[in-house]
């Protein structure tokens, strides 16, 4: 016992000592590090939402909000590297395109394509028209402003911040298995790779999360990035309100976790398995809990009917500042996304939702059909459970990792990028014989099986006749099809075309031909930046020839623990990369791998000069500008006309309110509704839309829950698609860590008058108790 006790008291001074010392060895090569976060949720109305590519999934209120997270890694007088993650589904171009616009304008040279990385999580409950190819804006009516601003502002800001905040610090990296947050979707595809390939690896997807921590040389640790692959598709194709699904869940839940382990409790709490404590038992009320008492205060406030107010932003804004040691900086955790290209975040598997029974195994189908196979998640039939609990797995193995992070990253700050033409590249492969041959990708073309979706979400990008009622931007657009010719067809095969996008220009380009490759590297630490979604195998054949050009060829400096991590979904979106193998099984993601078999073998050849550039220090062709497409943009979205309400009612109004006197339980569900307008006229950007406020003292309402956390639903609605009139409703699910006392729910909103102009409003449920 006293021997225990010994050394346990020894070990915190002895770890410290290591790390001391490993300090003053290593003083020399010290990074400037500095993060940043901001709010990039777009519109939460009649936008659709980008993923499924289901033109009834429209965003119609916001369950989380979304944010882009930011890391800068600069040595003091030399190389700096910016790594951005967005709760988005994928990066755009033109986002990339108007990102580094404004960092020209700003920093002049500091930050260019060639040093930094925007990248998306893969949520596919994010609003969509941001992209600029034709293909990707067919099911949001084409290109949404108001999506894409919301980008490229809050990317702006969030790199703001980072520039901001840079100061000396060190980086940390660590690595290990997240064994049961994704399965793969696609595995009749992935048993095609050659045996002697999958013998290598133990599961048939990568299990391995690799994190980087952050940690200020003053203040301690301030965030930290990690990837891990699984697809953000637990919220399900008929979801509708904005979320960042599992990684954005878990990205929220660490921020969470860092700014209220105050006591040192909360760590262990999370390894135990039990519920994350919520922000609000730091707000300690100055109520008793004192039923009677209770009722007879919240019986003295009405509800708030609706006024006008300017002040919502900064009520908004304490929420999550309340929480925060105001003089530190705040902790920004990211879970960034890699090859994640068949890996389902549906860990139960897929099943017919008719008979209940497995879906088959070669086609996912049900008696012939894909429409009714459906992955489980593992809170089903519950998507949000879902996307909590895959959301929590990652958080846990994150703050696990985090809090054992130990081996110090050191070293050159370094990177490569260029621009590649995939639609006609030449690939050198080798042959079986021990010889290469040389073969070529194709222009973009997609091909049957893409139409029939996936298991997370099946019939995604559904193009076949009759699917296109009421969409007018496909009806514009499908007149323009084309016959894919013979070269196109025998390069692209076995893929029976069914879009031959890479030839399809009009109105403007369908498909992206050039795509940007990127290494940026941190000592021992290369991230592969590619703008798709690598499948497993894919991923693994990338990730080791990359390893193979940093170690062999006499480096020393790497050494042989180099880590290599995939950024998927960056700097622009491709959809697919299937092996060579897989491909041929033209399985979704096969179908969905746009420049034919050798798409693969086209990104490895060319990451291997960029590896093998870093290595000898040399420079790499830029290769040809992808296009800016932002004039020939088509929106055919309308924008909001106005909003009223009834005679007698004003915005802000309650409509359903709570009963009078009424006291909940914990884990009860409040809801209450108020009259609205659509909330494309204010995206509330860092604000919130609902506010759960809690009573101190007498008459001082502190606000505890905005429309950013999980236990929140905010829910809009109108009556008719064309209706002035709009509800927003709003759900608590009050959290058993919620504190007793006087509560009351507040909405926040914006109001356009036939004029045009934009009225802010708010108003208040009547108080109720939780005791
Ligand atoms: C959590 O709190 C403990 C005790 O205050 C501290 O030692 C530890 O570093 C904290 N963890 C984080 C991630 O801040
Ligand atoms: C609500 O509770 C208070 C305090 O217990 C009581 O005075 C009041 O009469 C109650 N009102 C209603 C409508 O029940
Ligand atoms: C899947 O397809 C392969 C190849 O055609 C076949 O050998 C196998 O039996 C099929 N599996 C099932 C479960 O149908
Ligand atoms: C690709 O190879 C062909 C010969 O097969 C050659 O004509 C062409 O110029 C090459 N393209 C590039 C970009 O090198
Ligand atoms: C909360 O209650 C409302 C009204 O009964 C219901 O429509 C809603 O689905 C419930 N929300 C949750 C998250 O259970």
């Amino acid at each position: 016992m006293m021997g225990r006790l010994i050394s346990m008291l020894w070990l915190p001074i002895l770890v410290l000592l290591l790390v001391e010392n490993g300090r003053m060895v290593k003083s020399a090569s010290k990074y400037l590090i500095g993060l940043g976060s901001y709010d990039i949720t777009g519109p939460a109305a009649d936008v659709n939402m980008m993923g499924y590519a289901n033109t009834d999934q429209t965003a119609s209120g916001v369950h989380f909000r979304l944010r882009a997270r930011a890391f800068i890694v600069a040595e003091p007088q030399g190389n700096r590297i910016l790594f951005v993650n967005l709760d988005a589904c994928m990066a755009s171009q033109l986002v990339t395109i108007k990102v580094l616009e404004r960092l020209r304008a700003r920093y002049g040279n500091l930050y260019t394509e060639n040093n930094v990385a925007i990248s998306g999580i893969h949520t596919h409950a994010g609003p969509g028209g941001y992209l600029q190819y034709v293909v990707y804006i067919v099911t949001s009516l084409g290109f949404v402003r108001q999506s894409f601003d919301a980008l490229v502002d809050g990317i702006e800001q969030s790199i703001i911040q980072a520039h901001d905040n840079l100061r000396p610090g060190s980086i940390y990296v660590n690595k290990g298995e997240l064994l049961d947050a994704g399965v793969n979707r696609s595995p009749s595809a992935y048993l095609n790779n050659a045996a002697s390939e999958r013998s290598k690896y133990k599961y048939d997807v990568d299990k391995d999360m690799t994190l980087l921590k952050f940690v200020d040389d003053e203040w301690g640790p301030v965030g930290s990035f990690n990837w891990f692959a699984t697809h953000g598709t637990s919220m399900s194709r008929t979801n509708s309100l904005i979320s960042g699904d599992n990684k954005g869940a878990a990205a929220r839940f660490m921020e969470d976790w860092f700014d209220q382990n105050n006591s040192g409790r909360m760590a262990s709490e999370v390894s135990k398995g039990n519920e994350i404590p919520r922000r609000v038992s730091n707000i300690i009320p100055v109520v008793e809990d004192n039923h009677h008492e209770l009722l007879e205060l919240a019986a003295s406030f009405e509800s708030l009917s609706g006024k006008s107010t300017t002040r919502f932003m900064s009520i908004a804004r304490r929420v999550r500042s309340a929480l925060r040691q105001a003089d530190r900086p705040k902790f920004i955790s990211a879970f960034c996304q890699t090859n994640c290209g068949d890996v389902s975040p549906n860990v139960l598997g897929a099943f017919c939702t008719d008979t209940g029974l497995p879906c088959d195994f070669n086609h996912s189908t049900c008696g012939g059909k894909n429409e009714l196979c459906y992955g489980r998640g593992p809170g089903y039939p519950d998507e949000f459970e879902s996307t909590r609990i895959i959301g929590e797995r990652q958080l846990k193995k994150a703050v696990e990792l985090f809090s054992a992070a130990s081996e110090q990253l050191n070293g050159k700050i370094d990177y490569r990028h260029s621009y590649v033409d995939f639609s006609k590249l030449n690939v050198t492969v080798s042959t079986q014989g021990g010889g290469t041959n040389v073969v070529k990708t194709c222009p973009a073309a997609m091909g049957f099986a893409f139409a029939a979706g996936t298991t997370d979400g099946p019939g995604a990008f559904d193009f076949k006749q009759g699917d296109d009622k009421g969409n007018a931007f496909w009806k514009l657009v499908r007149n323009l099809l084309k016959n894919p010719g013979e070269e196109q067809v025998e390069c692209q095969s076995p893929k029976p075309i069914l879009l031959d996008t890479g030839e399809m220009k009009q109105p403007y380009d369908w498909a992206p031909s050039i795509l940007p490759v990127q290494i940026l590297r941190i000592g021992k630490l290369v991230i592969l930046s590619v703008p798709g979604e690598f499948t497993t195998m894919a991923g693994r054949r990338l990730r080791d020839a990359v390893k193979t050009v940093l170690t062999n060829g006499g480096s020393k400096e790497f050494g042989s623990n180099v880590h290599v991590v995939i950024a998927g979904l960056t700097n622009t979106y491709s959809q697919y990369v299937t092996t060579f193998e897989e491909y041929q099984i033209q399985r979704y993601e096969g179908a969905s791998t746009l420049y034919g078999p050798h798409t693969l073998s086209g990104y490895i050849q060319e990451f291997k000069k960029l590896a093998a550039a870093l290595i000898t220090g040399q420079s790499v062709d830029s290769g040809p500008q992808p296009p800016d497409l932002l004039s020939k943009q088509i929106s055919l979205l309308t924008p909001v006309v106005m909003d009223a309400t009834p005679i007698g009612v004003k915005f802000g109004d309650v409509s359903l309110d709570v009963a009078k006197n009424a006291t909940f339980k914990r884990s009860d569900n409040v809801t209450v509704a108020f009259w609205s307008a659509c909330p494309r006229n204010d995206l509330m950007t860092e604000g919130t839309f609902a506010l759960v406020e809690i009573l101190k003292g007498k008459d001082s309402w502190e606000p505890t829950y905005d429309d950013d956390d999980f236990c929140l639903r905010f829910i809009w609605s109108r009556p008719t698609k064309l209706s002035t009139h709009s509800h927003a409703t709003i759900e608590w699910i009050i959290p058993h860590t919620a504190a007793s006392g006087v509560y009351r729910i507040r909405h926040f909103g914006a109001a356009k008058s036939l004029l045009g102009s934009i009225k802010h409003f708010t108003g208040s449920s009547s108080a109720f108790v939780v005791a």
